[in-house]
């Protein structure tokens, strides 16, 4: 069947058309319209204007999606739309014109959790994963933890609890005059600096847990940037992206390490924006060589936000016969 995605919870419209169902996972389009030009201007997504922005292309993309795919609307089995979590005026767009076209072409409807979108993105590349599995999905609003026990059943085994990882990436960048978002910047100049030569805390926290704390760490960071630059000196940008990496990496390592024994898994995902961070990719990648596990990385276009991550949820969600209607509401938080 085709599955109509759609997606606008933070600052990318997306619109993709996603073939499921005997024994396919194929996508045929998948049309992203990144804001992230607009919102460069102001150091971060500014919600007002991301809301306008999904606005203006929401329709537009996704009869570019169906064009691209060669299909009609008469043609789609099913749309499926992010309703939580993420910005409340930007998830509003997609869920409200997602309802209008459901109900104007009586196609059923299914809400995708945005999370838990990016972990199904996996399945388009890799036919033979199947749950249940343990996931760690690392983007600009989430660091957290999965066991997935089924294609719609989660549970959040370790999450952070303030910032998430991309986040604190991308604050790092904008304080060393990187433009936003910095994480992919400070990714290549870390190869450049000496991991050790800043002491800065792990973002890990301790104990006997799978949590993580990224605002210590931040903060850490930024009072060394500024004492340094009160003492007349600009501090060496490379070291600060080599020393920050390498302790977001360790903690992402020891936790995930742990996820994988308490779950004693064999099949690892790694998700989100983030996973395009190659330290981390590269750690994990032998953390799992190591413990005999399965890794799974999908590639970068599906690893930022994008509708055919949502079009696969969405899949699982239709199989278990869980439709809505047009008393679908969004939501800022995490409705799992
Ligand atoms: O998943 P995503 O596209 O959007 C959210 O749902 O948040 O993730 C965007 C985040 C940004 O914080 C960006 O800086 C970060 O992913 N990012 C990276 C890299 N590429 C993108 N962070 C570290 N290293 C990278 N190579
Ligand atoms: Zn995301």
């Amino acid at each position: 069947m085709y599955i109509l995605g759609l997606e606008s919870s933070c600052d990318e419209t997306s619109a993709a058309i996603v073939e499921m169902g005997d024994g396919k996972r194929r996508i045929l389009s998948n049309i992203v319209a990144s804001q992230i030009e607009t919102h460069r201007l102001y150091g971060g997504v500014v919600p007002e204007i991301a809301s306008r922005a999904h606005i203006e292309a929401v329709s537009r993309i996704t009869y570019e999606a169906l064009d691209e795919a060669g299909l009609k609307i008469s043609d789609i089995g099913c749309i499926a739309v992010t309703a939580n979590p993420g910005l409340i005026g930007a998830l509003l767009v997609g869920v409200n014109f997602a309802k209008s076209l459901a109900f104007a072409h009586k196609i059923p409807l299914v809400a995708v959790n945005h999370i838990k979108a990016h972990v199904a993105a996996a399945y388009l590349e890799a036919p033979e994963l199947e749950p249940p599995f343990t996931a760690l999905v690392v983007s600009g609003g989430h660091t957290s933890i999965y066991a997935v026990r089924n294609y719609t059943d989660f549970s959040e085994i370790g999450t952070t609890r303030d910032d998430a990882a991309g986040e604190a990436f991308d604050k790092i960048g904008r304080t060393i005059g990187m433009p936003y978002p910095g994480g992919a910047a400070i990714d290549k100049l870390a190869y450049e600096g000496d991991s050790k030569a800043i002491k800065l805390p792990s973002p890990a926290i301790v104990g006997d847990n799978l949590d993580f704390s990224f605002s210590g760490l931040k903060t850490a960071a930024l009072n060394y940037i500024n004492s340094e630059r009160q003492k007349g000196s600009e501090p060496n940008h490379a070291d600060i992206a080599a020393s920050y990496t390498k302790v977001i990496v360790d903690a992402i390592v020891k936790k995930t390490s742990a996820a994988i024994e308490q779950t004693n898994t064999k099949q690892l995902v790694l998700a989100g924006g983030v996973a395009a961070n190659s330290h981390i990719r590269g750690a994990l990648e032998e953390l799992c060589k190591k413990k005999r596990v399965s890794f799974y990385r999908p590639s970068m276009s599906l690893c930022s936000d994008n509708a055919a991550m949502v079009a696969a949820a969405g899949y699982f969600e239709f199989l278990d016969g869980r439709f809505t209607d047009t008393s679908l509401n969004a939501s800022a938080a995490d409705n799992f």
